[in-house]
């Protein structure tokens, strides 16, 4: 049979999972507005900064009574800021399906070195959340970015719960409903479901947080840039914009272009439907298909953000090779960048299908993936 490459390409190839594809109506005019040379801490700066957090507020639906600060280093500024600053006061749960929830156990582990319960599922699959004990802290990842494995819902997380949830969700914001009331820490990164530049994290701390910052001193040294309390009060500014350190303005300035675009969009559901629908057109071809899967094995916990795919012919002789072989020749036509899996998952694909992601270009893109992998199926003789 012929393989005669598709017709329609998309729009636009980026499918990256982190830093992801812009909003569609990005255009670096729409940053004319940074406070670019100034002073973070003059009023201009001061604002733009409250102005991100009370925007994220607004749309991801946060209580009133939640901090939300931006921090350094990104969504591992934030998730390292929380667990060096919480952990210790009890016992812990670290709980983890992929790379970088693996991340967070080594962590804790080995260089805060708590003798930590952990609860660890690989790849493709999770871990039972019914059978953790939420009176110990919690340590886990609401979506499994390597993997494509996410947490339907918070069910299991108990409302009277004694310990404390930290929860990484960088790939789930804005993408998916996270229940804040069984969130105690939260944390996310721009680059992601907004398509924001990479440089910041956001810690969003429930109010059982704030009194286990203000009533616990941690027994190992605090780096500056992980110091959220003073004298055993919270440090009240960091939450309202006065960061610890130098924020980037052109960064802020472009989160505040995708929030607005976010509103534009229909705010949080109408985010949440984008990523749905995007999701979908590949788990409806994957449907259709013998030869490619979800690496998500439960359909409830498949990622509507990163969408992780396996390769399933029996004719496929090097799994690793063929996959890397598949994206390459995808990059190639310009069709998809950065689909290929995560370097420490399984040999496959992973399209991003977060909000900035148009369904029209997933759907452009699935007669390539058909194209590709007839085409190296052929190519190995
Ligand atoms: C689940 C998860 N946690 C943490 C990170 C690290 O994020 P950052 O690079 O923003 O620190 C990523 C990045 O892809 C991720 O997907």
């Amino acid at each position: 049979m012929a393989n005669n490459a598709p017709a329609s390409r998309p729009a636009n190839p980026r499918f990256s999972s982190g830093p992801c594809a812009k909003i569609p109506t990005f255009e670096l005019s729409k940053l004319s507005d940074a406070a670019l040379g100034r002073s973070h801490r003059a009023a201009i700066g001061k604002e733009k900064l409250k102005a991100a957090i009370e925007e994220t507020r607004d749309i991801l639906g946060i209580p009133a009574d939640y901090k939300i600060g931006i921090v350094p280093a990104s969504d591992t500024g934030a998730v390292e800021m929380a667990m060096w600053s919480l952990l210790g006061a009890r016992k812990a749960t670290m709980v983890a399906w992929e790379s970088f929830g693996s991340g967070w156990v080594s962590d804790v582990v080995k260089q805060l070195k708590i003798d930590a319960e952990v609860k660890e599922a690989g790849y493709g699959e999770i871990v039972d959340f019914t059978t953790v004990d939420f009176n110990t802290d919690v340590v886990f990842t609401w979506n499994g970015t390597t993997s494509g494995v996410r947490l339907p819902n918070g069910d299991a997380i108990p409302a009277d719960r004694e310990g404390l949830t930290i929860c990484d969700a960088t790939s789930a914001a804005f993408a998916q409903d996270l229940p804040w009331d069984k969130l105690d820490v939260t944390t996310f990164s721009w680059q992601k479901v907004m398509g924001g530049e990479a440089a910041h994290g956001m810690l969003i701390l429930s109010p059982r947080a704030v009194e286990r910052l203000e009533s616990y001193t941690p027994a190992w040294p605090m780096p500056k840039i992980f110091r959220m309390t003073k004298g055993g009060k919270l440090i009240d500014g960091i939450f309202k914009g006065e960061t610890i350190n130098t924020p980037s303005m052109l960064a802020v300035e472009d989160y505040l272009v995708a929030l607005d675009w976010a509103r534009e969009v229909g705010g949080l559901t109408g985010l949440m439907a984008r990523a749905d629908a995007n999701a979908k057109v590949i788990w409806d071809f994957c449907e259709q298909k013998d030869w490619i899967a979800n690496l998500a094995v439960d359909p409830a916990t498949r990622s509507n953000t990163s969408v992780c795919l396996k390769f399933t012919d029996d004719r496929i002789q090097d799994g690793a090779a063929f996959a890397k072989a598949v994206a390459k020749r995808l990059e190639a036509e310009g069709v998809a960048l950065d689909i290929g899996a995560y370097r420490d998952a399984p040999a496959g694909l992973r399209i991003w299908c977060g909000a900035t992601v148009q369904t029209a270009d997933v759907e452009a893109l699935m007669p390539w993936l058909e194209y590709a992998f007839e085409a190296e199926i052929a190519a190995q003789g």
